[in-house]
């Protein structure tokens, strides 16, 4: 059983620099505890997942069902966009998207893993919220804005997903992995900046 008066009295949130950082600080023991309880956790509740590597094995694969649905709904949200520049940055996060659907796919063969799993049903939501938008009877600017935001949501879950799956490949020694991973994250926060400084100096002007 979990102690819940355990959850309770720990702050369970990581810090910033498990998420997305270019220079990782030093990780501290009490953060590889807190990474191993949160894995044991999962695993009461859902997972039979024994230890870390098997956290980060599944976590690969959630990435790698995510990115996959991602390279299908991204053509769908170029052409809906208005904005030329929009529409071309989505037409360019698709080629890295197949590149970092390339990268888990040879992480996941380092380890003789398939990219057989679960469907990332985090990553179906926001494609959804997404779909929705595209479908939104709303003037061109104000749904290149309501785009812009489902695109900035998928950014931050997959930044989330690769922080954590870069720190569990530097806890293992997987250093060639942490590399792959700390690529693809610099390139998802990259895309992130991209679609704030649109939305700033494009489209949410405009559609006042
Ligand atoms: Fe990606
Ligand atoms: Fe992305």
């Amino acid at each position: 059983m979990v102690d819940e008066t355990l959850s309770q009295s720990r702050d369970w949130s990581f810090p910033a620099h498990f998420f997305w950082e270019t220079k990782t600080a030093p990780i501290k023991s009490v953060e590889i505890e807190q990474i191993q309880m949160v894995a044991e956790i999962r695993n009461f509740h859902v997972m039979q997942l024994e230890t870390l590597k098997d956290l980060y094995i599944h976590e690969l694969k959630d990435l790698h069902s995510a990115e996959k649905q991602l390279t299908k709904a991204l053509p769908k949200m170029a052409k809906a966009a208005t904005n030329e520049r929009l529409a071309d940055g989505f037409r360019l996060h698709l080629d890295q998207t197949q590149e970092h659907v390339n990268r888990l796919e040879k992480i996941l063969e380092s380890h003789d893993q398939s990219t057989r799993g679960p469907k990332c049903k985090g990553m179906e939501g926001l494609i959804e919220e997404g779909s929705e938008m595209i479908e939104e009877d709303a003037e061109d600017e104000v749904r290149d804005a309501g785009l812009i935001a489902a695109a900035q949501r998928v950014e931050h879950y997959e930044i989330a997903g690769y922080g954590c799956a870069r720190t569990y490949a530097e806890l293992l020694g997987d250093s060639q992995g942490a590399k792959l991973l700390q690529q693809t994250l610099d390139e998802e926060g990259a895309t992130d900046k991209k679609l704030t400084e649109l939305a700033k100096t494009l489209i949410n002007i405009k559609a006042q």
